[in-house]
């Protein structure tokens, strides 16, 4: 299979391209919007770009992550980017995701993850999509509730992140309940 294009009422969610890297280094480049990513280093560097750029489509053709840039459906812009990292030993994933800062409070991520999140579960037979964010960082919760995850709890310093060790909240969706969340939706 290779990596669809998602489209959603206002965006358009497809893979990573070259063409994307001026866009990336803007908006990721951002601390604000980096500190909170686990795996984006700051400061963001053009070879950075380059090499999350050229290793998406190995990393999706592998089965370790399907990885997507968000862009508006009228302007094309690039808004953020959203992804998931299997892990099919345990037949589950991890969701992950980010926006310009310009670009915030238009539920623009919850929109995108959404999408993300159905087309996962439908071609990878998922039991469970689980996200995880720093506790300081309410917003990325929020949209794990939008999403209809489940809270899972808080591990305490469970992260080290530029020498401070971070208190992690986990939410998750099971199959089960997404399944119950598409046939709701579409009675
Ligand atoms: C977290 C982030 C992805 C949210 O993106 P977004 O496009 O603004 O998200 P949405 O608009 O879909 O939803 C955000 C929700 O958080 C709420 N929110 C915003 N700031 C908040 C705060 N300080 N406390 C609680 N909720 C907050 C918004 O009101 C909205 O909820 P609502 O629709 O019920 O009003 C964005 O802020 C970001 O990119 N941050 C940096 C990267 C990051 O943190 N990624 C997640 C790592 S776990």
């Amino acid at each position: 299979m290779s990596q669809p294009t998602l489209t959603t009422s206002r965006l358009i969610v497809r893979p990573y391209q070259m063409e994307d890297k001026p866009e990336l280094i803007d908006l990721i480049g951002d601390p604000l919007v980096s500190k909170p990513l686990l795996i984006v280093p700051y400061p963001y560097t053009e070879k950075d770009a380059d090499e999350w750029i050229n290793s998406r489509q190995v990393a999706f053709e592998a089965g370790e992550s399907a990885q997507f840039v968000v862009t508006s459906k009228v302007s094309g812009v690039l808004l953020g980017g959203c992804g998931v990292i299997m892990i099919p030993k345990f037949n589950m994933a991890e969701i992950g995701y980010w926006v310009g800062r310009k670009f915030w409070g238009q539920g623009y991520t919850t929109e995108a993850a959404r999408a993300v999140v159905d087309w996962a579960f439908d071609n990878f037979g998922l039991n469970r999509i689980y996200a995880r964010y720093d506790v300081n960082n309410p917003a990325s919760g929020r949209v794990m509730q939008k999403l209809g995850m489940q809270s899972e709890g808080i591990l305490r310093q469970h992260v080290l992140k530029d020498g401070v060790y971070c208190d992690m909240a986990y939410y998750g969706l099971l199959r089960s309940e997404w399944l119950k969340k598409v046939v709701n939706t579409t009675l």
